[in-house]
Order: C-alpha cells, then sequence, then structure tokens
C-alpha cells in the first residue's frame, strides 16, 4: 500500500504487508514518545484536530502524537462550535479546512461521513471514529497490542483465542479489529453479546469465509472461557434508538477480579477500548482488576501515541527524516511505573 498522501478512512486498506509496516514505523517512535529524545521533523505542518463527537484519548492522543513530531495542532471538538451547526455541508468544510491544515483528523457521529469529508479534502484525512462503521486508528493499535502482549506469552496472533464482550453490534472499534484480525490465520472468536447486539453479519460473514472459528455466546463464563484476550467493550448508548432502549443492556455484562479468577485461564489479556462506564449500573470492567497485571488497557493508551505517530509519519512521508532532527531532551523527564 501506498501511505503517501493517503486517506486513512477503513482498516479494509490494509494487508499484513501494510500492517507489518505501521507496526515497524511505530516501534521506532517510542523514543520520542518516552521523551528521551524529540524530533521537529513535522515543524511548520499543521493538523486540524476535528472532533464532532465526545472523545479524551482518541483526540489527544493524535494531538500529542503530532506535536511529538514537531507539528501544530488545531482543535474544533463540537458542532455547535463549527460552521456545521449553521448548515455547512461536509463538502464546504473539508474544502475550507482543508486550505488551513496539512492533514485533518475527524470523528463525526454519522457513518461514511469521514469518507465523504474525505472526497472533498485537498489534504490527507484521517478517520478517527464515523459512527458505529469504523475506527481504524484504533483498530490498529488494539492489533498492536495483542501482538505484543501475545509475543510477551511466547504466542502469536495467528492461531489465538479472542473473546470479544458486549456491544458488538454498534461498537466500531470491534468492527475494525475484527476487520484486522481477518487478515492472520486459523484464530478462534467467541462473540459474547445479548442477540439484540451481535456483531453485524457480513463481519462475522467475513470472518467465516477466511476460515476463522467464530463461536456465539449470549452468558459470559464460556464465553470467556479457554482464550488469550478478552476484549470488553461499552454499550454505546448513544447510537441507541433511545435511552430506555440502552438502558436495558446496561451492566450485562461485567468482568472483575472473581469473575476472571473463576472462568479465565491464569495470564489472560484484558482489554477495552475505553471509555470503561464506571457507573455503578454498568461496570463492563470493574477496577478491582487494576492491580492485575494481564491488565492492558493502559498499554493500548500508550501504544496509541505510537501507532499515531507512524500514521502521520507514514502519511506525510517522513519516516526516514524522524531520526535526523533527533534531539537529546534537556529537562527532568521521568516516566513512573504502575
Ligand atoms: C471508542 C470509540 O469512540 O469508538 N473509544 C475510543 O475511541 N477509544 C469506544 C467507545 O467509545 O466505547
Amino acid at each position: 500500500m501506498q501511505f503517501r498522501g493517503s486517506h486513512i478512512l477503513s482498516v479494509s486498506q490494509f494487508d499484513r504487508e501494510a500492517i507489518s509496516r505501521i507496526f515497524q514505523v511505530a516501534n521506532e517512535m517510542a523514543p520520542y514518545a518516552l521523551r528521551q529524545q524529540t524530533s521537529s521533523v513535522l515543524s511548520g505542518a499543521i493538523l486540524s484536530n476535528m472532533f464532532f463527537e465526545p472523545s479524551t484519548r482518541t483526540r489527544v492522543s493524535f494531538g500529542s502524537a503530532f506535536n511529538l513530531l514537531g507539528g501544530h495542532v488545531r482543535e474544533t471538538t463540537e458542532v455547535k462550535a463549527s460552521s456545521l451547526a449553521k448548515g455547512e455541508s461536509l463538502y464546504d468544510t473539508a474544502r475550507v479546512l482543508s486550505g488551513y491544515s496539512d492533514i485533518i483528523v475527524m470523528r463525526h457521529p454519522n457513518s461514511g461521513s469521514v469518507a465523504e469529508f474525505a472526497e472533498a479534502s485537498r489534504v490527507p484525512v484521517i478517520n478517527a471514529g464515523d459512527g458505529s462503521n469504523e475506527h481504524p486508528s484504533q483498530a490498529l493499535l488494539d492489533l498492536y497490542t495483542i501482538s505484543r502482549e501475545l509475543a510477551a506469552r511466547g504466542k502469536t496472533i495467528d492461531g489465538m483465542r479472542i473473546a470479544l464482550i458486549g456491544d458488538l453490534k454498534y461498537g466500531r472499534a470491534v468492527h475494525s479489529l475484527c476487520k484486522l484480525l481477518a487478515l492472520f490465520d486459523n484464530l478462534h472468536f467467541k462473540l459474547v453479546s445479548p442477540p439484540e447486539l451481535s456483531a453485524p453479519d457480513d463481519i462475522v460473514g467475513e470472518l467465516a469465509a477466511r476460515g476463522h472459528a467464530v463461536q456465539h455466546y449470549d452468558e459470559m463464563s464460556s464465553g470467556i472461557h479457554n482464550v488469550d484476550i478478552l476484549y470488553v467493550t461499552r454499550t454505546q448508548e448513544e447510537r441507541f434508538p433511545s435511552q430506555d432502549e440502552a438502558d436495558r443492556y446496561r451492566g450485562l455484562f461485567r468482568l472483575n477480579q472473581n469473575v476472571y479468577t473463576e472462568h479465565c485461564e491464569p495470564n489472560t489479556v484484558i482489554m477495552h477500548p475505553l471509555p470503561r462506564d464506571s457507573r455503578s449500573s454498568a461496570q463492563e470492567l470493574d477496577a478491582d482488576l487494576n492491580q492485575n497485571p494481564n491488565l492492558a488497557i493502559f498499554r493500548q493508551t500508550d501504544n496509541g501515541v505510537l501507532i499515531r505517530m507512524a500514521l502521520f509519519a507514514l502519511v506525510l512521508d517522513v519516516v526516514d527524516q524522524v531520526h535526523r532532527n533527533a534531539r537529546a531532551v534537556t529537562w527532568y523527564t521521568e516516566k513512573r511505573d504502575g
């Protein structure tokens, strides 16, 4: 795949070779993300970070990734703060913003809207989540985390067993992750959800067509047994037709330390795209797991910076220049463990 100047809209753009390239560049970004070195390779470049839906880690990590490469970040965080609220079309917004930016990251509540925006943009656009459709950078950072967690346990993605738990209907992170995992060999998927929130047929069909084993569960204990990875998700309340309907599913699946100890193999990796819903009525991933060393959720969020730096470096074609612009840091920096 040619990264230079490309929009990143869907994980369907990637094959295994492209994924390996992204992961290789992500590895190279570690000294900058860890503040052992700085690079000013994107000095003068401007990112427009457009988030028309709530976001903390995706927005901040895209912005941090761009800053870590020396670029400037401009942010718009609400529809009501932009001219979309005055009836401006995505086409016009894209034409205007691409006049002011070198690259645009966009999150929008409607499926397909980021692709529509990208068609009018004159600079590369990265999809940071479009409705329940896709979330490519999240899936890449999840896959990167999975490969590192499995490697630490002497395993590979090929042949692994994964349980995906929760709202598999509206969860765009799960949709993109399944499409990426489909590219690997002999996986075993356990899809754990209420029947009404099961994964879309096209995604399940693609997994089966590529020869992966797929099993469906509507209760958690047998679904989480005998897997390498647990990928827990939040009920995507904001996508339900009504709050009443969303309330029906909140709190149905809860993973806590007792459930983990009783049903999971030792060392099963626990992941979640975050945010986890910590309200007492939900708690799909209990805080009592925080001391469990297999909880990889904050390794996921840290890895998000590496993956997003890699995407910027590849799309803006500066990978080879990053290190040439490197400097040692001069201020106090120390990341404490934990
Ligand atoms: C996810 C999203 O926005 O799709 N969050 C994220 O970007 N890390 C998952 C979610 O909101 O539940």
